[in-house]
């Protein structure tokens, strides 16, 4: 900790916001631009840092990539080695999907991250792009690791061990940049964008909760127009719901099904949640969604839920914290795995709070009720979404401070000055 802290201010939220363009997709759209013969525009990508470090990454492997903060231009060609490590910085998307395009393309091309990064399992994408082929050596499961291109595998059907997606679009991405037809089984209904932008792009591909089956390569490459981020409208949609007072709108919001669990979720917490003006954008589903403040009670939530809501557990959590009664989460062992360690940093918030936590075998259970915060101090751990599930706790819970509010950067960059004036 530096000694300064930010604190985040209790408050109802008011008014209609947008969200910065959906970190996921962003990914996605310039990856696979980098297969485009003549230039596509990416509008609204995530002005992040990790998205940009897609987009270099993307440079360093000789694709035209030239961006700035809310687009980007990009067309590809034949992919090189690049002639330094790649840094993923903080970004897991980064490396997982750039291994899979460095797999598929032939490439022989070194992987680091920052600290955070370098702890995070990259053994799994590591075995399932072997099994494509891949000659890959991780650091003992991490980075730092050493792709040396690939042999002539003759798999073409894979088994996903575990339900990620990340995984999934690294083997997916294997395929299209060798232009190799495949089929994965095991799916658990993991975010399928990755397959609906290749559709998009002319992709013959079918998938449902379970199979992935890609047929022929895309061959229609358009710009993209990228939704608002769900993941991070999360953040005001559980401080609206938990404020008295709140009433918002946040416009032109992703609501892809394989994302948007937290608002099942918060349904069956009694919240009051609209989809507004629903529209259909680039394959992907598109809403505003309206939220106003209300009393939630306690409800359980299991692994096929907790996998449309990953990244939204933190925040569930805090919602959780008002909610009657007692609120059970399972299946989230793979938290542990995140940016930082969301499990430990949930039982941080809650204490911060005075909540009871229980720990459950791959979960806990929350004793929701009347959470204050009275001035406390929360560590963040670096993690972007611990500091900006801090603010939606304050908003109902009473004032709290965050050590270090640089990490939001990573995805939202404009958080707070958005907040601030929700909150005025
Ligand atoms: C992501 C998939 C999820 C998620 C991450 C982004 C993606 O990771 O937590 O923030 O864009 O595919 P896993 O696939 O490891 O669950």
């Amino acid at each position: 900790m530096n000694g300064t802290y930010l604190t985040m201010r209790p408050g109802p939220l008011r008014g209609t916001m947008t969200v910065p363009g959906d970190k996921s997709i962003s990914h996605r759209a310039l990856i696979l631009g980098a297969k485009s013969p003549s230039p596509i525009e990416v509008r609204n990508l995530n002005p992040g840092r990790d998205v940009r470090a897609t987009a270099l990454a993307l440079q360093a492997v000789g694709a035209s990539v030239e961006f700035d903060a809310s687009a980007a231009r990009v067309s590809g060609g034949a992919l090189r080695d690049p002639q330094h490590v790649i840094d993923c910085m903080n970004s897991g998307s980064t490396a997982r999907m750039m291994l899979g395009v460095c797999a598929g393309a032939n490439l022989r091309a070194h992987f680091d991250g920052d600290a955070s990064l370098r702890r995070r399992p990259m053994e799994p994408v590591a075995a399932h792009l072997r099994a494509f082929g891949a000659r890959i050596e991780t650091t003992n499961g991490t980075l730092p690791a050493r792709l040396d291109g690939r042999t002539a595998s003759q798999t073409r059907r894979f088994i996903l061990v575990s339900p990620s997606a990340q995984i999934k679009t690294a083997l997916l991405l294997a395929g299209v940049f060798s232009e190799t037809p495949l089929t994965m089984l095991g799916d658990k209904g993991s975010r399928d964008h990755t397959e609906r932008l290749l559709r998009f792009f002319g992709s013959d591909i079918s998938f449902d909760r379970s199979t992935v089956e890609l047929r022929s390569m895309p061959s229609h490459f358009s710009d993209v127009e990228v939704p608002g981020d769900f993941s991070a409208a999360a953040f005001f949609i559980v401080a609206a719901a938990v404020s008295p007072g709140s009433a918002i709108t946040i416009a032109n919001v992703g609501v892809n099904p394989s994302r948007t669990g937290l608002l099942d979720a918060l349904a069956q917490m009694g919240a009051r949640i609209d989809l507004q003006n629903r529209r259909e954008r680039c394959g992907e589903p598109v809403a505003d969604i309206h939220v106003e403040s209300a009393d939630l009670r306690g409800i359980a939530v299991g692994a096929d839920l907790a996998l449309r809501a990953i990244d939204e557990i933190l925040v569930l959590a805090v919602a959780a914290a008002f909610a009657r009664g007692q609120t059970r989460i399972t299946g989230v062992q793979e938290l542990r795995n995140k940016e930082s360690d969301r499990l430990a940093a949930i039982l941080r918030l809650m204490r911060a709070a005075g909540v009871t936590v229980e720990p459950l075998p791959n979960g806990m259970a929350i004793h929701g009720g009347e959470p204050r915060c009275e001035d406390a101090l929360l560590e963040t751990q670096g993690d972007h979404r611990t500091a900006m599930a801090a603010a939606a706790l304050a908003a109902g819970a009473g004032a709290l401070r965050i050590d270090d509010e640089s990490s939001i950067d990573v995805s939202f960059p404009d958080f707070l000055p958005t907040l601030r004036k929700a909150q005025q």
